[in-house]
């Protein structure tokens, strides 16, 4: 009998033990539902490099939030490379360098939380960073709990120094790391898209970069001798990857990179690559010096019509429905049947636009939603200028100047 209710005891404590294990592995996965919309905010990298300090942090939240730009929605400030010191401590913890943040990174969180914003750092899957910073490689679990520990919301992986390394383990290992230090953090991929992490992040991330570097230009291809690597012109991100648009949608986004608006191009190009961020629903997170930004420039960055284009609830990456001459019109199903659709001048000089809707009927075929103006009849809404349109009975007539983007939504 004694033997009988032993053999019980070890019965009942392996189905606890295997309750537990199981309870453990179903751990795994992202937070979900961190970003139901593209993420918006601000990073470091475009402008600064690894010259960021506690004071450029301090003013940019200022500044976020003086400027209306929190209000329209911007909440996330991410501290990119250089926010470390070169050396791991005798423990193998991350430090702060004690230079750019003598008050600490736990007391520059807690002043942007203090502003109602979010905080977020980066680091990279490999041995060290991009910029020779120590990389989070072997690290994975020790480091998600410092970041748990300062009370981050936000943390881009990049992918430099990862010979030999398996980049959907690499990203696995850090999600589920984050997840085991128990703080939700959004988790941005940033594998520059070379092993297709459309195809594998959505368990394991919110966002994922789909190419290489921005460059503040409308269309080139910058080439770093150093290195022997290419940044990239909005549009030629823009083309490069807008056959993968199924792939994103609600907490698994896209991410065309952070955006070059009021950083050196005109503000047309501003106001074209706002645009096409918006339509394609990238992550907007902007990468300018607001202590220096013009008022054209949050203009563009705060248009609300705009930003809820790319909010649209309904999450869908916008794409090109033609191209004539130059002329590209894109589109984006938005909620509640309506649409928003961009006219875009690729050309050097002006064009015309004479759209005729009747035989320009509307097909998503991914998604499964299309417009037939024989049927409906949109009211048509001027977006960049803010004015009625008349509707989609009549062609729709319009003048656009080089790289310039005329934006309509039309309401069923
Ligand atoms: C890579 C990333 C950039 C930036 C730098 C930092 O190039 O793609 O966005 O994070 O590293 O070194």
């Amino acid at each position: 009998m004694k033997k009988y209710n032993c053999l019980v005891i070890m019965f009942l404590l392996s189905l606890t033990c295997f309750a537990q294990g199981n309870t453990h592995t179903q751990g795994y996965g992202k937070f979900e539902g961190l970003a139901m919309t593209p993420p918006m905010g601000w990073n470091s990298w475009n402008t600064f490099e690894t010259n960021i300090d506690e004071k450029l942090v301090k003013e940019t939240a200022d500044i976020m939030v003086s400027t209306g730009m929190a209000a329209a929605g911007y909440n996330y400030i991410v501290l990119d490379d250089g926010w470390m010191a070169k050396e791991r401590d005798e423990n193998g913890n991350l430090v702060p360098d004690p230079a750019k943040f003598p008050s600490g990174m736990k007391a520059l969180v807690d002043y942007v939380h203090g502003k109602g914003l979010k905080f977020g750092l980066y680091n990279c899957a490999g041995t060290q960073t991009c910029a020779g910073y120590p990389g989070t490689r072997g690290y994975e679990y020790q480091d998600a709990r410092f970041y748990a520990s300062l009370e981050i919301d936000y943390l881009k992986y990049d992918w430099c120094n990862t010979a030999g390394i398996n980049a959907p383990e690499a990203y696995a290992t850090m999600s589920n790391a984050l997840k085991t230090a128990g703080r939700p953090i959004v988790f941005s991929l940033c594998e520059w898209g070379d092993n297709k992490p459309w195809e594998w992040g959505k368990p394991i991330g919110n966002l994922w970069r789909i190419s290489g570097d921005i460059y503040p230009c409308f269309d080139c291809e910058f080439h770093h001798e150093e290195g022997n690597w290419s940044s990239w012109g909005f549009m030629k991100i823009v083309e490069m990857r807008k056959d993968i648009r199924k792939f994103s949608g609600p907490d698994h986004w896209n991410d065309f990179d952070m955006m070059e608006v009021g950083d050196g191009m005109t503000n047309t190009e501003d106001k074209t690559h706002f645009t096409m961020w918006s339509m394609l629903a990238s992550p907007l997170i902007a990468g300018n010096d607001f202590r220096k930004m013009s008022k054209e420039t949050l203009a563009i960055l705060t248009n609300k019509a705009l930003i809820a284009v790319n909010q649209d609830k309904l999450g869908i990456q916008g794409f090109k429905f033609s191209e004539e001459e130059g002329v590209e019109v894109w589109v984006k199903p938005l909620f509640d049947g309506n649409w928003a659709i961009a006219f875009l001048n690729r050309t050097d000089g002006p064009k015309k636009i004479n759209f005729d809707w009747k035989k320009n009927p509307i097909k998503d075929i991914d998604f499964g939603f299309e417009a037939d103006f024989n049927k409906t009849i949109f009211k048509i809404k001027e977006l960049w200028e803010n004015k009625e349109a008349g509707t989609t009975k009549k062609n729709f007539i319009a003048d656009i100047a080089s790289h310039d983007v005329i934006v309509l939504k039309l309401i069923k």
